[in-house]
C-alpha cells in the first residue's frame, strides 16, 4: 500500500479499491460484524420497554422500575446522567427521574450507548470522544435552530457512529487496518468501508437499530448521516447530525481518520439554515467542550 496516495475515485465518486488488500475476505468481515458475538444482548429489555410504553396501563414509574431491575445497567445510566456531560444541577437518583427529564427514546438510546461503548477497545477511545462531542454539538445545533427534542438529538449524536463501534468490537484488527488505509488514501472512512467490505458503518448502525427496536427518529439519523440527501423521513434530524459531525470533525482534526471533510449535501443547509453569526456562536460553544473531552476516558464517566 502506498502511503498518502491520491484518492482513486471513479467518475461516480466511488472509491476504487482494486489492488488494496485488507487481509480478510468481505463475507468473513460481514459474518463477524453481524454475529454480534462480543456484544451484550439488548433486545429483551428493549422489547419489554417498547411493550410497556405502548401499554396505557403502564406508568412511567412502572417502566423505571422495570429498568431498575437491572442494577448494573441502572448504575451506568445514573452515572452518565449525573456526569458533567449532562450538567443537570440536581442529582438524578432514579431511572424514573431520568425518564421524566430525558424522555423514553433518549433513555432507550442511553441504554444502548452504555452497553455498547463499554466494549470498545482502548485503541478506539477517540471514537468514544468523537461521539460525545457530536452529541454535545447536536444539542447545540438543535438549540440554535430552535428544533425540537434536544435530548433525543443528543442521543442520536452519541450513537451516530454506532456501526463503527460495532466494527471496532467485532472485527478490530481488519477495521483498524481499514482506517489506516482510508487515512493513507485521504478518503472518507465510509467510502473506504463500502469499497473494501461492501457496506458502511451507517448501514450497520441502521441494521442494529432495527435489530434492537430503537425508534425511527434515532435509527434514521444514524443510518443516513453520510447521505442525508436520500433520507425520506426525519430529514432535519439527519441534517442536524450531519452538521454536528462535520463541525466536530473539523475541530478534532480527524479522529478516526474520517478525513477529508466532505462538502455537505445542499439539503443539509436547507434543513439546518445557519447564519454566519449563528455558526460562529456554535463554534464558540462547542470548541471548549471538544477540548475538555480530549483526555477523557470512558472510566471517567462509567
Ligand atoms: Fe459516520
Ligand atoms: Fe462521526
Amino acid at each position: 500500500m502506498t502511503q498518502n496516495a491520491a484518492p482513486n475515485l471513479s467518475p461516480a465518486g466511488e472509491f476504487d479499491a482494486t489492488g488494496i488488500d485488507l487481509g480478510l475476505d468481505k463475507a468473513e468481515f460481514r459474518r463477524r460484524v453481524e454475529n454480534l458475538s462480543n456484544l451484550p444482548t439488548l433486545p429483551h429489555l428493549m422489547d419489554t420497554m417498547s411493550q410497556m410504553i405502548a401499554d396505557p396501563n403502564s406508568s412511567m414509574s412502572d417502566i423505571g422500575d422495570e429498568i431498575a431491575k437491572d442494577q448494573v445497567l441502572t448504575s451506568k445510566i445514573l452515572r452518565l446522567v449525573n456526569s458533567a456531560f449532562y450538567g443537570f444541577n440536581r442529582p438524578i437518583s432514579t431511572v424514573t427521574h431520568a425518564l421524566i427529564l430525558l424522555g423514553y427514546d433518549a433513555v432507550k438510546g442511553l441504554i444502548v450507548s452504555t452497553s455498547v461503548f463499554e466494549y470498545l477497545p482502548e485503541a478506539a477511545y477517540s471514537l468514544w470522544r468523537h461521539s460525545l462531542g457530536v452529541s454535545q454539538a447536536c444539542r447545540a445545533v438543535t438549540r440554535v435552530i430552535d428544533a425540537p427534542d434536544e435530548e433525543e438529538m443528543a442521543v442520536a449524536g452519541l450513537l451516530h457512529d454506532l456501526g463503527k463501534v460495532v466494527m471496532h468490537i467485532e472485527a478490530s484488527q481488519p477495521y483498524a487496518k481499514l482506517i489506516e488505509i482510508a487515512a493513507a488514501h485521504q478518503t472518507p472512512l465510509w467510502k473506504m468501508e463500502r469499497a473494501l467490505v461492501g457496506f458502511d458503518h451507517a448501514e450497520i448502525g441502521l441494521w442494529l437499530c432495527e435489530e434492537w427496536a430503537l425508534p425511527e427518529k434515532l435509527a434514521v439519523p444514524i443510518g443516513y448521516h453520510h447521505k442525508a440527501q436520500i433520507a425520506r423521513q426525519h430529514r432535519q434530524r439527519v441534517s442536524i447530525v450531519a452538521v454536528a459531525d462535520a463541525l466536530v470533525r473539523a475541530m478534532e482534526g480527524g479522529a478516526e481518520a474520517d478525513l477529508p471533510l466532505e462538502e455537505l449535501p445542499p439539503c443539509v443547509e436547507e434543513d439546518v439554515p445557519l447564519t454566519e453569526m449563528q455558526l460562529r456562536r456554535l463554534i464558540d460553544a462547542i470548541e471548549p467542550e471538544i477540548a475538555a473531552l480530549r483526555y477523557l476516558t470512558p472510566d471517567d464517566m462509567g
